[in-house]
């Protein structure tokens, strides 16, 4: 089992994993417009981390660094559906929370967590409660309805992975 974190980079081996990873969000999440979720996957200034197993793709999460402001927005995560329930989810949010700390220099996560996923993204250390001061993120990330807004603060020090 591997976790590795790419962008749309032109290597060969990374997009076949980053469409797998949009085919994994086009199923599971069927309120999202296809063409978006390409769109986002497939975007320069987004990063994907990934779980691979035996060189395919069971899951993962897309998100964008905003580096000045130090904190990322995720857009989407999914596991496939035969593999949820699992463990792999949390998993994966430990791996990004190490990346995005040690490699982007990120404090805070944001998202817009769909009403079903909120249960998740608590277990991962996401609450309602928006600390994060306005002026890093307003303007940044856009106003979204259908989602509820999250944060989770990044531990300076902990190590997520083993
Ligand atoms: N609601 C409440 N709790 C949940 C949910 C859920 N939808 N999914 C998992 N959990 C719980 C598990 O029971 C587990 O609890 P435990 O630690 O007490 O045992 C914990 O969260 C972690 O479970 P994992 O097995 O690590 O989670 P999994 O591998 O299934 O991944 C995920 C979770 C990504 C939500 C997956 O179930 C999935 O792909 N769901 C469908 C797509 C989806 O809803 N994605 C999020 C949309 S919001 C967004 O993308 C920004």
């Amino acid at each position: 089992l591997r976790f590795l974190c790419y962008a749309n980079d032109g290597i060969d081996e990374h997009m076949i994993w980053l469409i797998g990873l949009k085919n994994i969000f086009a199923r599971q999440l069927p309120n999202m417009p296809k063409e978006y979720i390409v769109r986002l996957v497939m975007d320069r200034s987004h990063k994907s981390m990934m779980v691979i197993r035996h060189s395919n793709v069971v899951g993962g999460i897309t998100y964008r660094p905003y580096t000045s402001q130090r904190f990322g927005e995720i857009a989407f995560c999914a596991i496939t559906a035969d593999e949820q329930v699992k463990g792999y989810g949390t998993r994966l949010m430990n791996h990004l929370k190490q990346h995005a700390r040690d490699v982007d220099g990120l404090t805070h996560f944001l998202t817009y967590a769909d009403n079903n996923a909120v249960g998740y993204f608590i277990k991962q250390g996401f609450t309602k409660e928006i600390t994060l001061e306005k002026d890093r993120w307003q303007g940044y990330i856009k106003d979204y309805d259908g989602g509820i807004l999250m944060e989770c603060k990044i531990d300076p020090k902990l190590p997520y992975t083993d």
